[in-house]
């Protein structure tokens, strides 16, 4: 291992893949194209996707070799693989490290992965409401409860799907004297690499952070990362619940991505490359600024949070200012009063300026207003909520029932509403709001001749 360790040169998943394409012979395995291109199939080196091979069963394997190696890139104690984006890297964390039934603390700003670990798990939960701006757009959570009670985790979104972040080295220590295993999800930070990128939640100490590295950086879609450090986490757990809820027949093509990953992570040049980026970004957030457009992230950099410099958010009516870029590309998110793009080295910045203009589309009035979250009442947990018999009523006449399914416009994937939470008149008038008004689904309503309906527990 040493030598693999000292080697900048070293891919043993690639290795491993080219040396198996490059031999001739019949493949009498798995999967059925044999490595060899279909009619159509043009788009794709076939002969690399392989699943589990006879080099997979050495100790330890090529996969197991590349995630070492992506794991000191991440200076952490254990990283694994995921091809099922950082939705099974959560999801593992999280009953990994809590029990069922467990007390938890959680960020409400949660992506829906949460969601389904809470109901995996029959937790018992308690949220960390973050402060919410009247446009719709989340802030991150900065302090934890007065009192940790008898919970046995934290769950923290960071940063928020716009970029922000905030300092949680108090609420990682507080929660940390209190025996709390914290978990984050760092999906959208995975390129951080120092200043002026916010610091990764692993620098503060989170015991478990997972990792959506396709959302930022070049790798294939659907692969992601779970960090482990320090004493708190039992790796085995880790590996037990992999294998519960893993494919057995993981993609070559995605785990080789990740290896060509922690191959440039460890090149010459690679943090300098991102910080170039991230300088070139906030020169365009300064220009855009100063040609009048209103920024989120800047607006919140001001009031003491971090922001990653990748993330542009633009205030202001966001189908308009999504229709005047559309000519030169495609946007991230877009919701009524926002739109959302995400940037990347090599990516020239100067399309999106000029595209955006120089007369700004300017947000209401009350768009940057902190308003309070919008808690709703619970009268079941999660689980028993998921559990019990429903029905599906017209959306406009669910007032006062409770959710029996998450209630989720995607994206951000952040639900509105959980299971075994009263549907309230505002969440109601908003969810209708929203979905006359914005182009994003939401999951958990159906559509019935036109009209939406809600899966509501049957009383
Ligand atoms: C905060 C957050 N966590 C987790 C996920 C799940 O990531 P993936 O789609 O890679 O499974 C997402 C996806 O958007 C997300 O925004």
């Amino acid at each position: 291992m040493d030598n693999v360790r000292n080697s900048l040169q070293d891919t043993p998943v690639l290795n491993m893949l080219e040396a198996y394409a490059a031999r001739a012979g019949e493949r009498w395995h798995m999967p059925g194209h044999k490595g060899v291109a279909p009619d159509r199939g043009e788009f794709l080196e076939w002969a690399y996707d392989v699943t589990e091979i006879d080099e997979m069963l050495e100790t330890p394997n090529p996969v197991q070799l590349s995630e070492q190696l992506m794991a000191e890139s991440y200076g952490t104690d254990r990283t694994w693989y995921s091809v099922a984006g950082a939705t099974l890297p959560v999801m593992v964390a999280m009953l990994a490290a809590f029990k069922p039934g467990a007390r938890l603390w959680v960020d409400r700003t949660m992506h829906r992965s949460v969601f389904a670990a809470l109901v995996l798990g029959g937790y018992d939960v308690q949220w960390l409401y973050p402060p919410l701006l009247h446009a719709g757009l989340t802030l991150p959570v900065t302090s934890g409860p007065g009192e940790w009670g008898k919970a046995e985790g934290l769950v923290v979104t960071r940063p928020t799907y716009d970029g922000l972040a905030s300092d949680i080295g108090p609420l990682v220590e507080s929660a940390h004297h209190a025996n709390l295993i914290v978990v984050v999800d760092e999906a959208h930070g995975s390129h951080w690499v120092g200043f002026p990128y916010p610091p990764s939640a692993l620098r503060f100490g989170a015991d478990l952070v997972a990792h959506g590295v396709h959302k930022t950086q070049e790798t294939l879609t659907q692969t992601g990362l779970l960090h482990a450090q320090g004493p708190r986490v039992v790796a085995d757990e880790i590996d037990r619940w992999w294998r519960v809820l893993a494919t057995t027949s993981p993609s070559y093509l995605l785990l080789a991505s990740l290896d060509r990953l922690q191959w440039a992570r460890r090149q010459p040049g690679y943090a300098e490359r991102w910080i170039h980026a991230a300088r070139k970004a906030l020169a365009l957030r300064d220009e855009l600024a100063g040609r009048g457009w209103i920024l989120l992230q800047p607006w919140a950099e001001a009031r003491g949070f971090a922001s990653d410099p990748l993330r542009l958010t633009v205030m202001g009516p966001g189908a308009a200012i999504e229709d005047r870029v559309r000519l030169v590309g495609r946007v991230e998110k877009t919701t009524a009063e926002s739109c959302t793009f995400i940037l990347s080295p090599g990516q020239r910045l100067e399309k999106l300026r000029d595209a955006l203009g120089a007369s700004p589309l300017l947000p209401s009035a009350k768009a940057m207003e902190i308003v309070p979250y919008p808690e709703l009442k619970a009268p079941m947990r999660i689980r028993e909520a998921w559990e019990h018999p429903g029905r599906w009523v017209p959306l406009a006449k669910a007032v006062g029932c409770i959710a029996k399914d998450a209630l989720t416009p995607y994206p951000p994937g952040i639900p509105l509403a959980v299971s075994g939470e009263i549907l309230s008149h505002e969440m109601i008038d908003w969810l209708l709001d929203w979905s006359h008004t914005n182009r994003a689904p939401i999951q958990g309503i159906k559509r019935i001749n036109g009209e939406a309906w809600v899966w509501v527990v049957a009383e």
